[in-house]
């Protein structure tokens, strides 16, 4: 019989609830938690009564249940980076959520599998922020930086066979912070318990030195922690690496004897045969499973890492190369919130987000401006993502009166060190970036505080490059900030490209961030002109994308410096999807409180952008787009552009039947010419990757559009229709079958069509949902930067004719129906499944 991981890949060191092998138990703490916004000291004790407290399950986001107000973090800044000379007031920029402020969860810490001689430990995921953390009233540790994952060892706090209390006190500073930082015990924590002999959390780091289409060598370094006065001698490691599809390769059995030599480090290396390499189209993942024996057969620990086995390398003047490959990063840059779901970490909300941004044709993220939650990482592990790893927004010094620099010099180096050691073994983290727009750039011997950093990234895994998001691109040249950089990363004004690229040594470009443009889903702005930091009375953008804020630009401006520079490595847009806060450029207009950034809105619904990005970077795809919409009651005989994303080379258009002409790509659109004045007002840059009719206009009907290929052959049509009265609801799920576990998500788009199936673009009327079964309703968002209305409420405004309502699996399987109603339409109702 084959023998096969199987068994091993159950107890994945990534800490599946509950699972527990014989020698090692790892569970997580979700339910039965209390909760409180009062500050009592005495809540660290056993007996202090918690009974009036709040019933929640972590992950929890204490703030996104509202209620929106102005004055949540209202703060009175001038914002340095986008130009502010002159204090004013920011009213959204933190998302307008209750998250400042002190909040304390408890709960009670049974262990059975503890016993006399093992040993027990407690990592969290991430706590925002400022977490001190308690058992049985004794204090364990403190840990500042809310986005980090840390862990302590609670062997000597834990009374074996008994019940322990944990309380967690946390605490968020005003103005330490320029987006919504969620609030509270936000991702999962965990309970680690192992005999005397172990492997440490994060105690395994595997690399691959060399790779072939033939071999691969793989190199396992394994900590192990055994107990004092123990004899190295006396103990082995076996270490079996198991391939993608679970069978076996040869394993490897040792004494720990050299481990005193090495740091408590044992180091074990492997050949394996016609490697399946990792890469975005082929996500395969190997395992490896240690164990620890004492004597001849004594088993002590299981610990099982997964891994990937891939090459990087950044080349002088041809940028980044996968498994040898040339890869350009597609990448966008995200936050952490889900949007209506706040900072709690979700996995079927970010799977969700996963396969929007790989239908874009999206190979990369970059974690904006903080560590990732495990989950996002695991999967786009599994799913196929390059990942750009960040840690900080602020080192030394301050963006934010009570930011990350009030910590920095204590803290930077664990923070970095705990980052790299959680994710090292990640094949889809690709880079490390070790800060954004940091304002030690400007400063002359800033760069020593980058290579302190750097230094620090190379030490605990010399695999990956480094980089880190600048956007002072002449100050950062001259004082050698970008110079020490194994990768120099640019933010915004990708004009500079050329320049720097001839001053700096590295013969690389980053484009670290890109883009900030601004559209919201389904509105329009007329006249359609370029124009920076617009605004409106309706505090929105325009969806014809042309609209960018004073230091951004629009897509194609960076589009084509990736294209026709070899030297440029690719970009991260910021953002793949909108979060909350940060409501540029409408700074000071509350109710504003959210992005106009993404290129899929706040619901997850994906904005005309997202057919720019995809006809540019998904090649395996068609995409054939129109925009606007065609329901322009008032605006007959006016000028209404009509514009396609595409990734034909062209097209005609139909307004009724009525030919407005062929238009095909203009390839011969280059850089250099191609940004004056003049070249910006007449979109040439736009013209090479947009099929545009800026002389049509509105009559109601049909807009037809008939692609054709290179050879001038129709391939393919699309069209939209002008709709009549609304009159139904159409709902669509993401998945309509879900897991069972209580977790699982269903996110179901709501909009209104007429009575042919028509969507109704102009449509705000309230929805109401009602779900029954083996389901809740968890949250609802219409993508509206506006909108005050409550997520969790069962009901909202459709924004643009669309909305996202999210419905949550239970523990027990059957059915889900979801019902939506609203007046004057006929209701609708879907049935998923919970298995
Ligand atoms: C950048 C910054 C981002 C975000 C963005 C908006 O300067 O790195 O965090 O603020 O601007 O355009």
């Amino acid at each position: 019989m084959k023998r096969t991981c199987m068994l091993s890949l159950l107890g994945i060191a990534g800490f599946l609830t509950s699972v527990s092998a014989q020698v090692r138990t790892e569970f997580l703490l979700e339910k039965g938690w209390k909760f409180t916004r009062e500050d009592n000291p005495e809540s660290v004790q056993p007996a202090f009564d918690d009974s009036q407290w709040q019933s929640v399950t972590v992950p929890h986001d204490w703030a996104i249940y509202g209620p929106f107000s102005s004055q949540n973090d209202k703060q009175h800044v001038a914002i340095s980076q986008d130009g502010q000379k002159e204090a004013m007031e920011h009213a959204g920029r933190t998302g307008g959520l209750p998250f400042v402020g002190v909040g304390w969860y408890r709960t009670t810490l049974d262990i059975p599998q503890f016993t006399s001689g093992k040993k027990a430990f407690i990592l969290f995921d991430g706590a925002m922020s400022h977490a001190q953390v308690y058992i049985n009233g004794k204090k364990v540790g403190y840990w500042p930086y809310g986005y980090n994952s840390f862990w302590f060892d609670i062997t000597p706090y834990i009374q074996a066979g008994q019940s322990n209390t944990l309380a967690v006190r946390l605490e968020n500073m005003p103005e330490s912070s320029r987006w919504y930082p969620g609030a509270g015990l936000y991702r999962n924590v965990h309970v680690v318990v192992t005999e005397d002999a172990y492997i440490p959390i994060w105690g395994t780091y595997i690399t691959t030195p060399q790779v072939n289409d033939k071999f691969a060598r793989v190199r396992v370094e394994t900590k192990v922690n055994l107990p004092e006065q123990a004899d190295p001698s006396q103990y082995r490691i076996k270490t079996i690496l198991c391939k993608p599809d679970g069978s076996r390769l040869p394993e490897k059995m040792q004494p720990l004897t050299d481990i005193v030599y090495n740091k408590g480090v044992m180091v074990q290396e492997f050949i394996v045969e016609d490697p399946e390499l990792w890469s975005p189209e082929h996500p395969t993942l190997y395992t490896a499973v240690s164990n620890i024996y004492k004597g001849e057969d004594q088993l002590k620990d299981e610990y099982t890492t997964r891994f990937g086995i891939r090459s990087i390398e950044i080349i002088p003047n041809k940028g980044f190369f996968l498994n040898g490959q040339r890869t350009v990063f597609k990448g966008v840059c995200n936050h952490h919130d889900l949007g209506p779901l706040g900072a709690a970490v979700n996995d079927a909300a970010i799977r969700r987000q996963i396969r929007m941004l790989k239908d874009m044709g999206c190979n990369a993220i970059r974690t904006s401006h903080n560590m990732p939650a495990p989950e996002l990482v695991r999967a786009c592990d599994e799913m196929g993502i390059m990942l750009m790893a960040e840690s900080f927004d602020e080192w030394d010094k301050a963006k934010c009166a009570n930011g990350y620099h009030t910590v920095f010099d204590e803290w930077a180096e664990k923070d970095l060190t705990n980052l790299i050691h959680h994710y090292r073994n990640n094949p889809s983290v690709v880079m490390w970036c070790i800060g954004n727009e940091v304002p030690t750039q400007w400063d002359e011997g800033g760069c020593k505080t980058a290579r302190f950093l750097q230094d620090i990234c190379h030490r605990e895994d010399p695999t990956r490059p480094v980089t880190q998001g600048m956007d002072a691109p002449d100050a950062v040249v001259n004082n050698n900030f970008a110079a020490v950089m194994d990768v120099p990363g640019f933010n915004y004004r990708p004009f500079r490209y050329q320049t720097n690229y001839a001053k700096l040594p590295q013969q690389v470009i980053l484009g670290s961030e890109t883009a900030s443009t601004v559209s919201s889903r389904g509105v329009y702005k007329f006249p359609v002109e370029r124009k920076a930091m617009a605004v409106y009375d309706d505090h929105q953008s325009s969806s014809y994308d042309v609209e960018h804020c004073s230091w951004s630009n629009l897509p194609e401006d960076d589009f084509i410096q990736h294209e026709d520079l070899p030297y440029c490595m690719g970009e991260f847009v910021w953002t793949g999807f909108d979060y909350l806060g940060e409501p540029t450029p409408y700074y000071t207009n509350w109710p504003s409180h959210s992005s106009l950034f993404g290129i899929i809105d706040l619901a997850g619904i994906p904005k005309d952008r997202y057919y720019l990005y995809r006809s540019h970077w998904n090649k395996d795809e068609k995409t054939l787009h129109i925009l606007p919409h065609w329901n322009w009651e008032g605006r007959e005989g006016e000028i209404t552009p009509v514009f396609v994303y595409t990734n034909y080379p062209s097209a005609e258009l139909f307004i009724n039947g009525k030919s407005q002409g062929k238009r095909t790509k203009d390839l011969s659109v280059e850089i250099d010419s191609s940004y004056t004045e003049a070249a910006q007002k007449s979109f040439e840059r736009q013209k090479r990757y947009r099929l545009m009719w800026m002389d049509t206009k509105y009559e109601p009907g049909t807009v037809k559009v008939v692609a054709y290929d290179e050879n001038g052959k129709a391939v393919d049509e699309a069209e939209i229709h002008t709709a009549g009265k609304p009159h139904h609801i159409v709902l669509t799920a993401d998945r309509n079958q879900l897991q069972a576990d209580g977790k699982d998500l269903s996110f179901i788009n709501v909009k209104i069509v007429d009575k042919d199936g028509n969507f109704c673009p102009n449509e705000t009327r309230q929805i109401k949902f009602k779900v029954k079964g083996a389901g809740t309703f968890r949250a609802v968002a219409n993508g509206n930067s506006v909108s005050l209305e409550s997520f969790q409420e069962p009901q909202m405004k459709l924004f643009s004719g669309q909305l996202t309502a999210i419905v949550q699996s239970a523990e027990e399987a059957g059915t889900i129906t979801f019902e939506a109603s609203a007046p004057g339409v006929k209701s609708a109702k879907l049935t998923l499944k919970a298995e």
